[in-house]
């Protein structure tokens, strides 16, 4: 069908249909589904009808090609119009075969696999009759006591920018008419969504139009340059109106100046949310709020189905506004083909041999070892096979590493530490223990726990966070490991055995009462389906740790929000040891993160040398290259993250101390060098001015390499007119 054909569709429907097409409900209001049909408890109240139903644009969290089919047939059996249904799910780190949290995945630094392991995650969608993902999440994060920051990719707009458009290519591919194995992206939530006062879920958010532009959009217009279909609105306030009902950041801002045409979809009951908010009074003017703004479809409450048409009836909303907004999604499910095939690529038995193929597992393992980030080794990793291991904590032997949106993952498909380790060594050379509960312990508990490390050579701690301690609405104040597990550790400390922990969690954590605990500790995230596979390889050696942190782990939460590319302030702490008053500072506590954005071990070393710039100075049209040597200068082969950052000295806006500007993953051979350039232009050096203008301004700045935000080597330079 091409627009003619499309318009006309729209003119051919009557106003209630129109309405229904911005509707979307969840999977048990279809009857197609198969607990399909039977609405039940507050879903029951929401004053939906079957006519409603019937006409109903998009299904949310429908999946199996059987079922998707099923309710695609019924649907199109009962629409007057035949118009088939859009099928939405959130599948935001893999299908079934669970890649590691996108936090993870930053860590890997590794946007080749970060695209693959979307690839993977559409075939594996698509093919169970999925067609638009809810994901990329591209928020930028910077508290880790909110609980969706596994979410996210980390703290730097570049780097997040970089991934968004990365994930949106591997997701959507090149051509969704004919690719029938990918899906439509999503991405989200629109906008600064990451920044919630206090690291509370849902809380406010209230950054400046400035620093909105500087940090918070570059990751979503990344990924709409990439070609997302999709924006799904954020729950948040910004500028002091919820995003859901914010005609300037979404008709102005998101469609005029950043040119996005494609559907914008509320979050989960945001439009509603309007009331409690206090920007509607009711429901129907929450409706009309959302339209105005610009929100296509209304996800999971009815305010549109229930008030649109009396809104245009009584002149308050322009009809046009609606068909706009249907046209867009008629737009969409063509472009996804679902006029020709309202199954596109649902195909059961296609599902059979894709979904959790040994491919799609073996992507998951290897981006798992990538992601995971060593962030101490006093020399005891990695572990000789010949030695009798310990394996004590309640993550040893659970399945509980696929983390909170791995909602279609099984936890009984995931390959546990204790198997992880069992596919190295022979099992007379592991004794595990529970040790402790996540939340609790018993003196039962770690007198098994003493029993079973007495004979080892070298102990493995696996702990952690239940997954439902992070993710949406999983937000904690207190970001250390729970008191059971640090009590755990103090208790194995005293037998003074090597000792190194593994964490499986989706937040930076307060480590203390860990680090300083144990001889090694090796940040797992959340790593997924292949997650005990790939840990156990990185424990024995068989991969070298290569993760980078791309979000600071704070010294303590007294500290957040903590990030590398702050200001400097008027009155910057000077050296560590300094004895200063009257500066910037804690008492208590230092500055610096415990462990720093860039930052993470191998188990070789990598030296940096020679420093070079191709000139003392940079044009508007000439680039600058910054060139360093590298040496792999340990005994084992290893990837390095060779690190770009550049600091404005002065602005006419206060700059960072340093953002990163580009990187590059590079392996090394044991005594290996390589020589790494950056090309560094102008365009690179623009910020947002205090009128909104973007531009560079000449002056001093100066270049930094390094393999972390604080361990760097820098060279001057001059921006010239
Ligand atoms: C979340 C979104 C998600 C949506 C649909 C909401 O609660 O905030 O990220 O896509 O639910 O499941």
């Amino acid at each position: 069908m091409n627009e003619i054909k499309l318009a006309s569709l729209v003119n051919e429907m009557t106003l209630d249909e129109k309405i229904a097409q911005l509707t979307q409900f969840a999977t048990p209001f279809f009857k197609g589904a198969s607990d399909g049909g039977q609405i039940t408890g507050p879903m029951a109240d929401m004053g939906v009808t079957d006519e409603m139903i019937r006409n109903t644009g998009s299904v949310l969290g429908a999946s199996g090609a059987k079922e998707v089919k099923n309710i695609q047939r019924t649907h199109m059996e009962e629409n007057r119009l035949n118009i088939p249904l859009l099928v939405m799910s959130d599948i935001v780190h893999g299908y079934k075969t669970i890649f590691p949290v996108p936090l993870a995945i930053g860590c890997s630094w590794d946007l080749g696999l970060a695209e693959k392991s979307a690839e993977i995650a559409a075939k594996e969608a698509s093919v169970s009759g999925v067609h638009v993902t809810f994901a990329p999440m591209v928020d930028l994060v910077r508290d880790p006591r909110w609980g969706r920051v596994m979410e996210s990719t980390g703290e730097d707009p570049h780097l997040n920018s970089e991934f968004a458009r990365a994930f949106v290519r591997g997701f959507q591919g090149n051509d969704l008419t004919n690719e029938v194995d990918r899906v439509a992206a999503c991405v989200k939530h629109f906008a600064a969504y990451g920044a919630p006062e206090g690291g509370r879920d849902y809380n406010t958010v209230d950054v400046s139009e400035r620093e909105l532009r500087e940090n918070y959009l570059p990751a979503y217009q990344a990924a709409l340059d990439e070609g997302c279909e999709m924006v799904m609105t954020a729950f948040n306030t910004v500028f002091g109106i919820p995003a859901t009902g914010n005609k300037m950041l979404m008709r102005s801002i998101l469609r005029k100046e950043m040119g996005f045409d494609g559907v914008l979809i509320s979050d989960w009951g945001a439009v509603k949310e309007m009331i409690p908010h206090g920007i509607a009074e009711d429901e129907k003017e929450a409706a009309l709020k959302a339209l105005t703004a610009g929100v296509d479809i209304e996800m999971m409450t009815a305010t549109y189905v229930k008030y649109l048409k009396a809104l245009v009836e009584e002149g308050s909303l322009e009809e046009s506004l609606i068909d706009e907004a249907v046209l867009r999604i008629l737009t969409l499910k063509e472009k996804l083909g679902l006029f020709e095939n309202p199954f596109r690529g649902a195909d059961e038995e296609l599902e059979k041999e894709i979904v959790m193929s040994a491919a799609h597992r073996e992507a998951a393992k290897e981006l798992a070892a990538k992601s995971a980030v060593l962030l101490k080794n006093e020399g005891i990793l990695p572990l000789k096979k010949d030695q009798k291991v310990a394996l004590i904590g309640p993550f040893a032997e659970s399945g509980d590493i696929l983390g909170p949106w791995s909602w279609l993952g099984s936890k009984e498909d995931a390959v546990t530490l204790k198997e992880g380790i069992l596919q190295k060594i022979d099992p007379s050379q592991l004794i595990v223990s529970k040790g402790s509960d996540i939340e609790a312990i018993t003196e039962e508990q770690i007198q098994e726990a003493i029993g079973a490390a007495k004979d080892a050579d070298v102990i493995v701690l696996a702990l952690g966070e239940d997954s439902d301690m992070s993710g949406e609405a999983g937000c904690r104040a207190d970001i250390k490991l729970l008191p059971a597990q640090l009590e755990l550790i103090q208790r194995i400390k005293k037998l003074g055995k090597p000792t190194a922990a593994v964490l499986f969690n989706g937040r930076p954590l307060d480590l203390h009462g860990v680090y300083d605990q144990t001889d090694a500790v090796l940040e797992a995230w959340y790593p997924g389906t292949e997650g005990g596979a790939a840990v156990a390889d990185l424990l024995y050696g068989d991969s070298n740790p290569s993760g980078r942190l791309t979000m600071s782990f704070p010294y303590s939460a007294g500290q957040i929000p903590v990030y590398y590319n702050h200001f400097n302030t008027g009155r910057p702490k000077g050296a560590p040891d300094a004895q200063e008053r009257y500066v910037s500072q804690y008492l208590d506590i230092p500055n610096c993160p415990l462990f720093p954005f860039g930052f993470g071990l191998s188990y070789t070393e990598f030296t940096y040398s020679s420093m070079k710039l191709s000139n003392k100075t940079i044009t508007r049209d000439e680039s600058l290259e910054i060139s360093v040597t590298v040496t792999n200068s340990g005994e084992v082969s290893g990837d390095e993250v060779v690190q770009l950052y550049v600091r404005d000295v002065s602005g006419e806006v206060v700059r960072p101390l340093k953002e990163l500007k580009d990187f590059v993953k590079i392996s090394l051979a044991p005594g290996e060098t390589k020589e790494v350039t950056f090309s560094l232009t102008e365009e690179q050096l623009r910020y947002y001015h205090s009128d909104l203008t973007l531009s560079s301004d000449p002056g001093t700045f100066i270049a930094y390499v390094g393999g972390h935000s604080q361990e760097v080597m820098e060279k001057s330079f001059t921006l010239v007119e």
